[in-house]
């Protein structure tokens, strides 16, 4: 691959070119593979080839960026769902046997899709894990053991279900895999209180690359570190996280205040956001929208907020510390930690909390960067941003603020590095047009803004989220994972950490048998 051709275009393109390969299958391997499956008594509706009527369905049913599902793009030749950790055990130990590509998907959120997409290689199959997706609630000792193919909106459900004073800081996008979200890190609401998804994870069961179901004490603490931020698809095939649940007040406020956009505030909301009460959250969604009198384009930043306690006291903190934003008993609504999830969401607080359970999938495509930030970016500069905003169809720019515990926690604790001093986090998205059309536009705005705001944010590394994969930042060669290419992305996304994440690679996948276009490789390939 030509190095000045960036990753993305070349595989949007080769993605097109590759559909003539679809129909060269290995018979010869799938069947084995469904023999030594066989062998391992896993039931064969378990097994969905091409020849499955509900193949396309199942393979669809969680692919949460549909660019990815696309006729032209590569499909695995057969897809696994199992119903038991010994399945999973089978299909390590079977695919492992037979040398054949496995991915490996929770909930199918990845960005580039890595959980049911192989550009680098092919065959290559799918471990779908959605019916792994028990969650068990112990309210005694604050924990739950929770298995990877249930979704985030599905734990929360069930915790509120037992209590209304424990909750969990994970994500905030109620059908992310509890299985990806967790290994990558995994942000929302509650932190700045608690810190990340991975920060509260107290043990658990992994399936290695010899087929071993191992908890913390039998995996060790180093792989123990490495899939708490290390990202998916690198160490093993996760079967469930025991999470240690977090104290939320019986009361909790929100607002959301929408504003056309309003640089002096924005220039504020950066300066005092990650340094408010850690109670307290709120991040901004950016967009464009068109005013419905006069259909002109315009950009809306909503403050959305979050506050685990009453009205009054939220009143006060932000008289005290964020005035500017105006914030007055009328924006604020009383309810309770489960409710708040609905109301970030963008649903009601009084709607159903069934509508948390529901498996939705995404149907617009996109494409999505992180930036950190560490010093308050230039009003000039904001301008400049909210120019190229409205150049683009369907941009959205998340503001999520860091502070509190996030700078408590050190930079080697887990392999998520951006903690201390990192004022906040940006997201950057962008609606990829059905049918791919015009996707090279999209693609180099998303790529220009990026580029712009480089003086902006973190350098040496610039930083980016593993859980917000980003094909941009390079990926792995086919055959070739060598470490000095992996580390371009590889410090982006773990500083320092890269170094161990490899060491504990080497000693727990040699061979590299868990691998991905961006999964950590070993320091020498033994094969
Ligand atoms: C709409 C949307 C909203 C999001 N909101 C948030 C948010 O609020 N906060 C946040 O932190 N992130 C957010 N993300 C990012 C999200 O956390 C990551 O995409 C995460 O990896 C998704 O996990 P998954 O199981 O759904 O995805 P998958 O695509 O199934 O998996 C992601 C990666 O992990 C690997 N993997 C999956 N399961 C396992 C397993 N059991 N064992 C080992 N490896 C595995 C996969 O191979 C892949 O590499 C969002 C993403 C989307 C698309
Ligand atoms: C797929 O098709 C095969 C052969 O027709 C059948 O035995 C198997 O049960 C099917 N699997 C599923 C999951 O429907
Ligand atoms: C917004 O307005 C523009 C014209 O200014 C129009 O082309 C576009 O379709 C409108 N979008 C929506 C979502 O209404
Ligand atoms: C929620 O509250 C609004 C306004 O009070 C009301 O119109 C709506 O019917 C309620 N919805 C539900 C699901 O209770
Ligand atoms: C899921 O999709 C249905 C139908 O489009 C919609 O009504 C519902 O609000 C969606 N649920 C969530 C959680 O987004
Ligand atoms: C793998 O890639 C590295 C870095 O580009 C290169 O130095 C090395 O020679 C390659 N090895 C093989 C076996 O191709």
């Amino acid at each position: 691959m030509n190095s000045i051709i960036s990753p993305t275009i070349y595989i949007i393109s080769v993605l097109f070119l590759l559909s003539a390969s679809q129909t060269t299958s290995s018979p010869i391997q799938q069947t084995s593979l469904i023999q030594c499956l066989f062998q391992h008594s896993i039931p064969l509706s378990t097994i969905y080839t091409p020849k499955n009527s509900s193949f396309s369905s199942v393979l669809v049913s969680r692919a949460q960026n549909p660019i990815f599902a696309e006729p032209a793009v590569p499909k695995p030749e057969l897809i696994f769902t199992p119903l038991s950790e010994s399945h999973v055990q089978a299909a390590v130990i079977c695919s492992k046997e037979l040398g054949i590509h496995m991915r490996v998907r929770s909930g199918g959120h990845d960005f580039e899709g890595v959980s049911y997409v192989s550009i680098i290689e092919t065959p290559f199959i799918v471990l779908d894990l959605t019916y792994l997706r028990s969650i068990s609630v112990n309210i005694n000792d604050n924990s739950a053991w929770v298995q990877v193919g249930a979704t985030l909106g599905e734990l929360y459900y069930k915790i509120a279900e037992k209590s209304n004073v424990h909750g969990f800081p994970a994500g905030i996008c109620t059908t992310l895999g509890v299985g990806g979200h967790i290994t990558g890190g995994g942000y929302g609401i509650l932190m700045r209180k608690y810190g990340l998804a991975a920060d509260n994870v107290i043990d658990a069961r992994i399936v290695d690359v010899n087929g071993r179901v191992l908890d913390r004490a039998a995996m060790g603490e180093d792989l123990f570190w490495a899939i708490r931020g290390g990202g998916g698809g690198s160490f093993g095939v996760i079967l469930s996280w025991k999470i240690k649940l977090v104290a939320v007040p019986e009361i909790v406020t929100v607002f959301t205040i929408t504003k056309t956009l309003d640089t002096k505030l924005l220039y504020r909301w950066q300066k005092v956001a990650y340094k408010l009460d850690e109670n307290l959250f709120i991040r901004i969604l950016m967009l464009v929208t068109n005013t419905s009198t006069t259909n002109e384009r315009i950009i809306t930043t909503s403050y959305q907020g979050v506050f685990l306690g009453g009205a009054d006291k939220l009143v006060q903190v932000m008289q005290k510390r964020f005035p500017e934003l105006g914030l007055t008993k009328k924006d604020c609504i009383k309810t309770s930690w489960i409710r708040s999830v609905l109301h970030i969401n963008g649903f009601p607080v009084n709607s159903s909390l069934e509508l948390l359970t529901q498996r939705n999938t995404s149907s617009a495509s996109f494409k999505g960067k992180a930036d950190f930030v560490r010093e308050p970016i230039p009003e000039i500069a904001l301008e400049e941003l909210h120019k190229r905003l409205l150049e683009e169809d369907m941009p959205v720019i998340v503001w999520t603020p860091y502070g509190g515990m996030m700078g408590k926690i050190p930079e080697y604790e887990t392999p998520f590095p951006q903690r201390k001093g990192t004022m906040f986090k940006f997201h950057y998205f962008t609606s990829l047009d059905a049918g791919g059309k015009n996707v090279p536009k999209h693609m180099n705005w998303i790529r220009s803004l990026y580029d712009y705001m480089t003086p902006y944010v973190s350098k040496f590394p610039r930083g980016a989220y593993v859980n917000y994969r980003d094909f941009d930042l390079g990926i792995n060669k086919k055959g070739n994972t060598s470490v000095i290419q992996a580390s371009v992305w590889g410090v982006k996304y773990f500083k320092g950490n890269f170094q161990r994440l490899v060491k504990v690679k080497t000693e727990v996948d040699p061979e590299n048998f868990f691998r991905h276009e961006q999964s950590i490789p070993p320091l020498v390939l033994k094969r």
